[in-house]
């Protein structure tokens, strides 16, 4: 039987258009694309098992060797800190993390720092770097609403246009990283498979140089 590499996928718009950059290197599988509920889809022909994981797990995927390769946003890497290979840079997906607060906020460094996060790892060690005090205030979603509403200070959250912070009357202060989709592999898997993973990496990357 045909040896198949597994890929872990983000589902959603990011995920989508990493399949796309996928399919143009070579390594198609049209299904994946349809309008289904079914979670994974295979080429023998091109060699290829796609799963389209929640983005925040497929560091997980990886690093468990469920799947051999997968891609992920530099914040979820940040975030889960895997023990995987970061191969390549796919420059999808680019934003940035960044300390964020309403227009108007002044820092009182006197006073312990609640900062509201979905990173509360990636906020931890920022703050840590300069030995200020702070409250992480875990969220799942809608971060912005936190200053607003007096439950944080700042937030540390994904910043992309910029639409979202200027619609709430907010501003970033800092940015800590930029970020972009990554691809990752697990560490065992890539020892086993290394020609069919270093063939995909080599075929973005000339995929991304002819763009250039
Ligand atoms: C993300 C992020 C910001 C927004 C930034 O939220 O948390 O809220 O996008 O994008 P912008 O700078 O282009 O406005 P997401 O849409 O993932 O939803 P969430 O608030 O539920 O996390």
């Amino acid at each position: 039987m045909k040896q198949m590499l597994n890929i872990a996928l983000p589902k959603g718009r990011l995920g989508e258009k990493v399949y796309g950059m996928f399919a143009e290197a070579g390594f198609e599988c049209p299904e994946a694309l349809e309008e289904s509920r079914k979670l994974f889809f295979e080429n023998e022909e091109t060699g290829v098992r796609y799963f389209w994981v929640k983005p925040s797990d497929v560091t997980v995927y990886v690093e468990r060797g469920a799947c051999d390769i997968g891609v992920a946003g530099k914040d979820i890497i940040m975030e889960n800190e895997p023990d995987v290979y970061e191969l390549y840079d796919l420059k999808a997906g680019c934003c940035r993390m960044s300390e964020s607060a309403l227009n108007d906020y002044v820092e009182d460094c006197t006073r312990t720092l609640r900062v509201a996060t979905k990173f509360p790892n990636i906020a931890t060690k920022y703050y840590s770097q300069f030995g200020r005090d702070v409250d992480i205030i875990k969220l799942n979603g809608s971060i912005e609403l936190a200053p607003i509403v007096g439950l944080s200070d700042v937030i540390v959250d994904i910043t992309e246009t910029g639409t979202t912070l200027r619609e709430n009357n907010m501003r970033e202060f800092r940015v800590i990283a930029n970020l972009s989709a990554r691809l990752i592999a697990n560490k065992a898997n890539y020892e086993f498979k290394k020609e069919m993973i270093e063939n995909v990496r080599k075929k973005l990357e000339m995929l991304s140089e002819n763009k250039a």
